[in-house]
């Protein structure tokens, strides 16, 4: 059985088959029939607009169906029960299971009790594979991975898109520039593991300083949701912002991404410039994810 848990557990051979698949997925050489039959259950503890639709609607192009948790209130969360049970017993209603839980390490708890594949949709600040997946997807078909220079800007201590992103860009050879606002760097066991694999990482505080260097920018939010209180948020809110201007001091192929959701971080005006590609980006979470749901499910 195939969990999707961590790009820890992924090396580079079995990222690039996927990330293959979904090309051909997206020059639509697949069978639309391929999950006929089977189900996937989509458990979310987290909001989540994105990463559950592509899901639904990736498990859907290809023939098969979900069944939904719905939110933690309606739910026998709202009684009690533990993630462990509520695991148990799902997995045996579906053929796979989706999950995204506040709780770093969620996702792999739910595969010791799961008797069908889990799929990690995000654990805390844990990891996000497979918005990873569909991050480097983004990269590829721009420009070749192999020793790009990714600028990783907002919440790199909360933020698991970076902390996955930055462990699969390690066997890339790929060099990361870090910029944080103060208090909101990349832990340091990231760091530490980025160090073992023998990637370069340099921190910045001022994403001016980097940009000019940078082959792609991967902006994210700060995850307020994570901060201990609204006010040590309202503190670092708004300290970064993506500008045309900015952009200006790039070189002309940088292309910028975020996994979105944004709040005030990309200027509005950026959407127009050939550079911003966070919606493409978004788009390719369908091809990504039919991907996987194939790997783990057919
Ligand atoms: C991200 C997440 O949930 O980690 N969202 C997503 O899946 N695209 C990023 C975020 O919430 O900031």
């Amino acid at each position: 059985m195939r969990h999707i848990i961590s790009v820890r557990d992924m090396d580079r051979a079995a990222i690039d088959a996927l990330l293959d698949a979904a090309y051909e997925i997206e020059a639509r050489r697949y069978n639309p029939q391929r999950l006929a039959g089977k189900i996937l259950a989509l458990l979310f503890y987290e909001p989540s607009t994105r990463t559950r639709m592509s899901f639904e609607s990736a498990m859907a192009r290809l023939g098969g169906s979900s069944v939904t948790m719905g939110s933690v209130e309606a739910s026998s969360v709202a009684k009690g029960e533990t993630l462990a049970d509520t695991i148990r017993v799902v997995s045996g209603y579906v053929d796979a299971i989706v999950l995204r839980h506040p709780k770093e390490g969620a996702a792999r708890l739910a595969s010791e009790f799961s008797s069908v594949p889990v799929i990690n949709a995000g654990d805390g600040a844990g990891q996000h594979p497979s918005q990873t997946l569909l991050d480097l997807y983004t990269i590829r078909r721009a420009m070749p991975i192999n020793g790009v220079r990714v600028g990783l800007l907002g919440d790199l201590r909360y933020g698991r898109t970076t902390h996955s992103l930055a462990l699969a860009l390690s066997l890339y050879g790929a060099e990361i520039a870090a910029v944080a606002p103060k208090g909101l760097e990349l832990p340091s066991g990231i760091l530490r593991e980025l160090a073992d694999r023998g990637t370069s990482v340099t921190e910045y505080s001022a994403i001016e300083d980097v940009i000019a260097g940078l082959d792609v920018l991967y902006v994210t939010r700060i995850q307020r949701e994570r901060f201990p209180d609204t006010a040590s948020y309202l503190d670092i809110a708004s300290s970064y912002r993506i500008t045309p201007e900015l952009i200006g001091l790039a070189r002309d192929h940088l292309i910028v991404l975020h996994p979105l959701p944004r709040v005030d971080e990309i200027d509005p005006r950026v959407d127009a410039m050939p550079n911003a590609k966070y919606f493409e980006q978004a788009h390719h979470g369908i091809p990504v994810r039919m991907a996987m749901l194939s790997e783990v499910l057919a």
